[in-house]
This record gives C-alpha cells, sequence and structure tokens, in this order.
C-alpha cells in the first residue's frame, strides 16, 4: 500500500489515451482521477503568461509562474486553476503542447508536481496517469498499468479527440510531433517493473477501461 488509500497509477507514452481511461476508471471505481500532465502544462502556461521567449526561461522563472497554481477537487477529478481560474482550454494549446517537455526536465519543477500529486491521494483512492507514476510518484501503487499504442494510431486518436476534419498530412504531422515529443519524454517514460503492460493499438476504449477495473477489483478484493 502507499499511503492507506488504493492507487492506481497509469502510464504510458503521449496520446496513449492515459487521460481519458483514467477518468472512466475512476468514475467506475468511484475514485478520483489526478492528471499529473495537466499540472506540467498549467506551469508551462503560467510560464509563457511571464516570460514569452522560452529561451529565457531558468527552472526559476518556473517556479515563480507555480506559486498562482493550484488543485481544485471537482466530483471525479482534480484540475488545475492559474490565478484562481479554470485554463483547461489554454493547457492543451500548440504553445503549452510544444514547450512542456522542456518544463518537465526541470528537476524542481518534477518535485512541485509530485508534491500536489501525493497531496491529492491523502484522503482519496485516486487514478493517477501521467509518465513516472508508478516508478518515482508511487512506487508502492496498488496497481501499475502501463498503455502503449502504436504512434500512427496515436496520432489519429489525438485528431479525433480535437473534432476536427482531418487529412492524411495532418495525420502524417501529428505523428511526426508524438514522436519527437516521444524522444524528448523518454527519460522519464519508463515501465516500471511490476507493470501491467496493456497495447491499446487495436483495443476499444471501453476494453481497455474494462481491463484496467477487473485488475484493480482483483487487488483490492
Ligand atoms: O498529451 P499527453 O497525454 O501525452 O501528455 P500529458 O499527460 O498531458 O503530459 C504533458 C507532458 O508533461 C508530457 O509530454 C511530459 O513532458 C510531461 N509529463 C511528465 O514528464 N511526467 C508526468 N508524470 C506527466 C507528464
Amino acid at each position: 500500500m502507499s499511503s492507506g488509500t488504493f492507487v492506481i497509477a497509469i502510464d504510458g507514452p503521449a496520446a496513449s489515451g492515459k487521460s481519458s481511461t483514467a477518468q472512466m476508471v475512476a468514475e467506475k471505481l468511484g475514485y478520483l482521477h489526478v492528471d499529473s500532465g495537466s499540472l506540467y502544462r498549467a506551469a508551462t502556461a503560467a510560464a509563457l503568461r511571464r516570460e514569452s521567449d522560452v529561451e529565457k526561461w531558468t527552472e526559476q522563472t518556473v517556479l515563480d509562474s507555480v506559486r498562482g497554481v493550484e488543485m481544485r477537487a471537482a466530483r471525479t477529478s482534480f484540475y488545475p486553476v492559474l490565478d484562481g481560474r479554470a485554463i483547461e482550454e489554454e493547457i492543451r494549446g500548440p504553445n503549452v503542447t510544444d514547450n512542456v517537455s522542456r518544463v518537465a526536465q526541470m528537476r524542481r519543477v518534477r518535485q512541485w508536481v509530485d508534491d500536489k500529486v501525493r497531496a491529492a491521494a491523502e484522503s482519496r483512492d485516486v487514478v493517477v496517469d501521467g509518465r513516472d507514476i508508478g516508478t518515482v510518484v508511487f512506487p508502492n501503487a496498488d496497481l501499475k498499468v502501463f498503455l502503449v499504442a502504436d504512434s500512427r494510431e496515436r496520432a489519429a486518436r489525438r485528431l479525433r479527440q480535437r473534432g476536427t476534419p482531418t487529412s492524411q498530412q495532418m495525420l502524417d504531422d501529428e505523428t511526426i510531433r508524438i514522436t519527437e515529443r516521444d524522444a524528448r519524454d523518454a527519460g522519464q517514460t519508463v515501465p516500471a517493473a511490476d507493470a501491467v503492460v496493456i497495447d491499446t493499438t487495436g483495443l476499444t476504449q471501453q476494453e481497455q477501461v474494462e481491463q484496467i477495473v477487473t485488475l484493480a477489483k482483483q487487488r483490492s478484493g
């Protein structure tokens, strides 16, 4: 056990379906979903507001910027707010996505995220998704899942998620963007030795959610 509450860690590379899966698993089990990537994204959005020239960023710029970021609990999930306001749309934008890996390399920023995520799990059973949840943040998680999927399939999912019409060219470009982010995040995207690896390439969302819920029930029962 990690902290007296039941912790499910869901890790995996970009657009592998971690967040949407984690949210659905949390709803089915009555747990709270914590998206650690949303905190790295919120830190990036906060730093961009402070200094738009990312070449000038230091670790201190980002640490100063995150003072305005808080986690708020909704019914089934936590979400970040910046200066008291929800920032969901801003943190999913291309400027944040292009620069988030830079912020994620900063040791003290990682510490800041880890503290916030661990605090969220203190009093509730949680499903936490990210890259290093099962290895670094909750090495004693009750269940660790590592989701993988073919990069083209992940690109297609990301485009579908945006809900705008897409072309072959857009799919090619998104596949390249995802592969580049995989390379930048490779250092912290490693499955824990005791993680259950699920290849979701040929699975529906419902199927992957069911697999995780079944595993969770086996472990908690
Ligand atoms: O868009 P995607 O689902 O791939 O990523 P995300 O979960 O929103 O995370 C955004 C970025 O935060 C990643 O590209 C990583 O650079 C970083 N991240 C991390 O380093 N460690 C985590 N536990 C979660 C996210």
